[in-house]
């Protein structure tokens, strides 16, 4: 029997219209997991759905607004049967709106906490209890190695993606009897649009500080997710993997 398979498996990605979570979508339905793709660019999604379907695999496009967080729930609620009972959930979804917090605007700052930390919340917890009543499930957060480093002008993302770690190890603690595990990866600087945004010498004096010498990919990310999600991790929780080139040591 092959390693890593998620055949028969139901996984939920948020963010999967691009970049790393579109990576993670992929990686997943390669391992043979049905997929439902989340995020607000339907039109993306709907492509990404096609190219799996087109390669074998089965996927199911869920428009959610995460920042929506109230509307979470019933969002979920309308998931066609197929793929109604998630046991892989990726946690992905994310957005910046850096400043000095001098000039950081309570409205970035509650948008950034609103979208990346209370909207995982949402999710989560609708998720959460199918996971429980079956006794299985896989829940996989999207945080950053500036959670645990902290960074100039990143105070409101930091502090989300610091709390998506201690959210992380709680849920760990509080589902680990119903065999839900719950474990965090924390990329460094990933080549997408998200860097894509920084000037050529940041990123050139970005890839100095990286021991292993160059950006990550959207798939660096999508495999240590792909096994985390997998029954070989199942005697792993509470634990956060940094895949960042050795950025963070
Ligand atoms: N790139 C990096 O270097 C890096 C490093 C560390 C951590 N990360 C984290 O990795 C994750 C993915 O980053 P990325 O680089 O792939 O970013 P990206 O290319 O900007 O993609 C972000 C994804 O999040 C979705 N999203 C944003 N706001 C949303 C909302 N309100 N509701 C639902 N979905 C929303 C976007 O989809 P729609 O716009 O279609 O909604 C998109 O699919 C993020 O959590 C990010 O913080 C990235």
């Amino acid at each position: 029997m092959s390693s890593f398979r998620l055949d028969g498996k139901t996984a939920l990605v948020t963010g999967a219209s691009q970049g790393i979570g579109e990576a993670i979508a992929r990686r997943l339905a390669a391992q043979g997991a049905r997929v439902v793709l989340a995020a607000r660019s339907v039109d993306k999604l709907e492509a990404l759905a096609g190219s799996l379907t087109q390669e074998g695999g089965q996927a199911a496009v869920l428009a959610l607004d995460l920042s929506a967080s109230e509307a979470v729930a019933d969002r979920l609620g309308e998931l066609p049967e197929e793929f109604a009972a998630i046991d892989i959930l990726v946690n992905n979804a994310g957005i910046t709106a850096d400043n000095l917090l001098v000039r950081m605007s309570l409205e970035d700052w509650d948008r950034v906490l609103r979208t990346n930390l209370t909207g995982t919340f949402a999710v989560t917890k609708a998720l959460a209890r199918g996971m429980m009543r079956r006794k299985y499930g896989r829940i996989i957060s999207i945080s950053s190695v500036v959670g645990l480093m902290g960074n100039a002008g990143q105070a409101n993302y930091a502090a989300a993606k610091a709390g998506l770690i201690g959210f992380s190890k709680s849920l760990a603690k509080e589902l680990a009897s119903r065999n839900v595990t719950v474990n965090v990866v924390a990329p460094g600087f990933i080549q997408t649009a998200m860097t894509e945004a920084l000037p050529e010498s940041a990123k050139a004096e970005l890839s100095t500080a990286i021991p292993l010498k160059r950006l990550g990919t959207g798939e660096d990310i999508a495999w240590a997710v792909g096994y985390l999600a997998s029954d070989e991790a199942s005697y792993v929780t509470g634990h956060v993997l940094n895949v960042s080139g050795g950025l963070y040591i």
